[in-house]
């Protein structure tokens, strides 16, 4: 079988899709699934590009057993768009910028992009179109809220995930 291929998208792939791919790999590892998925996340600028991902992102994964140290911020570029079967941006400037890098196509994309916060509540991922809130250069505590909302919808996304692949 074809591993189901997932991105998380920020802006600087430092805060808030760092987060994504750490507990949506956490929990795809935890429910045996490792083999079924390629899981990454990147971010539209460039501002970050090999770096690790915020002292406050990484604090707050620890705090939950969770290491994503072994990630590096890379740039979402316009072709790989075709590679992934689910594109998650972490709010709708995020899912804007997407938009224009592959200059509007929104067949390359059908189906694919969602926002994050869709699955926060809805395992149907009928969610409203809320943002993650960008905590960069805010207190730790900005870092706690994104864990809590990022930890609800990838539960939920990872179950609409497995309900539609039979997994
Ligand atoms: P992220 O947070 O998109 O969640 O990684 C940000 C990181 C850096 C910047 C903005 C947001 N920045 O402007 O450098």
């Amino acid at each position: 079988m074809d591993r189901i291929r997932i991105v998380f998208v920020c802006l600087g792939n430092i805060c808030r899709s760092p987060l994504g791919e750490g507990l949506f790999r956490h929990k795809v590892d935890k429910a045996g699934l490792a083999h079924a998925f390629e899981i990454d996340s990147s971010g539209t600028s460039a501002y970050h590009v090999g770096e690790l991902p915020d002292p406050g992102s990484i604090a707050v994964a620890r705090k939950h057993d969770i290491d994503i140290t072994d990630q590096r911020s890379r740039q979402f570029v316009a072709d790989e768009v075709l590679d992934w079967d689910y594109v998650v941006a972490m709010d709708d400037s995020n899912r804007r910028n997407i938009m224009r890098l592959i200059d509007g196509d929104v067949d390359a994309i059908r189906g694919k992009l969602w926002l994050m916060r869709n699955f926060e509540f809805e395992e149907d991922g009928s969610g409203d179109d809320d943002g993650v809130p960008d905590p960069w250069g805010g207190g730790r505590r900005g870092f706690d809220d994104v864990y809590d909302i990022v930890d609800r919808s990838c539960t939920h996304l990872l179950a609409h995930i497995r309900r539609k692949h039979n997994l």
